[in-house]
């Protein structure tokens, strides 16, 4: 169902508009932003209700937080208002509060064209709990409420979706980069063209199992690379010596291997390394893999079948590294897909989480059609999983 947009709210002059943004941004250990798409992802809803004459309270969860001050201080929003700040051009408030006094007062101060943004969600318990009276507290400080979380939608959290349903009655819609998230994502499902070609990798199988049969049921050729291929080899009776492999889940690869019969490549040659910290020792080896050794890489002769399927598709769906791509030596896997997809004439599509910052890293997300900003709620939304929080969205 069609949901609404920014272009179905009505006059915004003086009104406070609360946007659910997916600020959970990766950072390192001291709390830097080490990617900050996911705010720029954001920008142009917000400047557009700015440009309507709205104020703008922006909130979001940042990380996992459990609950001690001291060690989620990382997760504090206060770096990621300064990002946005500098994103808009024009300063941006922050308040040290999501659901009280603070963040009531701070609201109330709000001035058409301002922007303030919450304290983590998430370091109230009401935020995952989905509790009401947290939700409605939220729900008194807008006028209106924005979903642009798109990265979140798969999530039941009280500002995804308790806040929303707080708010009926008052206008609720979806923000620019949702709406583009659910256009191409939608048309990608309903009317591929043809080949459509699938890139599947990282870790494990059993994180994807939905994900591999809904693209099963749907496209010509799955391609697999990463730590789930070495399951994938191992279920078809192969030696992969000490690579990475879910013993518990072989009959699951074979019951996916069977889905997808003539349909799923596996990778014909490896980078194999004595272990993961010596560099220095990696090869290349054809078919199986010799015990001793780890497979952290696909092979020269996989990169190239895999670029030449890729080059004929018209459409290809990429998630999941082809190798331990953070490691240099180890790179060449994914960085020769994503070349792939670069030149690929037709749809391509990156799911979000490591394969974005995979291609942001080797500078060629421009030249993908779609790098999703949503990392488990992409997996979800081509599994089919209806969100709780779209259904809190009016309908066009
Ligand atoms: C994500 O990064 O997938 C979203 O921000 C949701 O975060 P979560 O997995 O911690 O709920």
């Amino acid at each position: 169902m069609a949901k609404k947009t920014l272009e179905h709210l009505p006059d915004l002059k003086g009104k406070k508009v609360l946007v659910r943004v997916d600020f959970n941004v990766p950072q390192d250990a001291a709390g830097v932003i080490t990617n900050d798409r996911r705010i720029r992802g954001a920008v142009p809803t917000i400047r557009a209700l700015l440009d309507k004459g709205a104020a703008v309270i922006a909130m979001s969860h940042l990380g996992r937080p459990k609950g001690d001050p001291v060690k989620d201080k990382p997760f504090r929003m206060d770096r990621v208002a300064v990002r946005l700040g500098e994103l808009l051009g024009c300063p941006v408030s922050k308040v040290d509060d999501s659901a009280g006094p603070l963040a009531k007062a701070a609201a109330q101060a709000l001035k058409p064209g301002e922007v303030l943004v919450l304290e983590n969600l998430r370091f109230h318990p009401g935020e995952q709990g989905g509790e009401e009276s947290f939700a409605s507290a939220i729900a008194s400080l807008g006028d209106a409420y924005v979903n642009d979380a798109f990265g979140t939608c798969h999530r039941k959290d009280a500002s995804m979706v308790a806040v929303p349903a707080a708010l009926a009655g008052k206008p609720r819609v979806v923000g620019l980069l949702v709406q583009k998230e659910l256009v191409i994502l939608d048309r990608l499902l309903a009317n591929p063209a043809r080949p459509f070609i699938s890139l599947l990798g990282g870790g494990k199988v059993s994180d994807k199992i939905g994900f591999i049969k809904a693209l099963l049921s749907r496209v010509d050729l799955v391609l697999v690379g990463g730590a789930m291929s070495y399951t994938f080899l191992k279920a078809e009776g192969k030696n992969i010596g000490a690579s990475r492999c879910e013993a518990d889940k072989l009959d699951l690869a074979r019951e996916l291997l069977q889905l997808g019969a003539g349909r799923i490549h596996l990778p014909v040659d490896h980078l194999v390394v004595d272990a993961l910290d010596r560099p220095e020792t990696a090869r290349v080896v054809e078919g199986e893999i010799p015990d001793g050794t780890i497979g952290i890489d696909i092979g020269p002769k996989t990169r190239e079948l895999y670029a030449s399927k890729i080059a004929t598709a018209g459409t290809v769906v990429w998630n999941g590294p082809m190798g331990k791509f953070e490691d240099d030596p180890y790179s060449h896997g994914t960085r020769a897909i994503a070349q792939a997809l670069a030149q690929c004439p037709g749809i391509t599509v990156v799911g979000g989480g490591e394969t974005a910052e995979a291609v942001e890293a080797f500078g060629l997300d421009t030249l993908i059609k779609h790098v999703s900003t949503g990392g488990g709620a992409f997996l979800e939304y081509v599994e089919g999983t209806p969100f709780a929080a779209l259904a809190e969205i009016d309908d066009a």
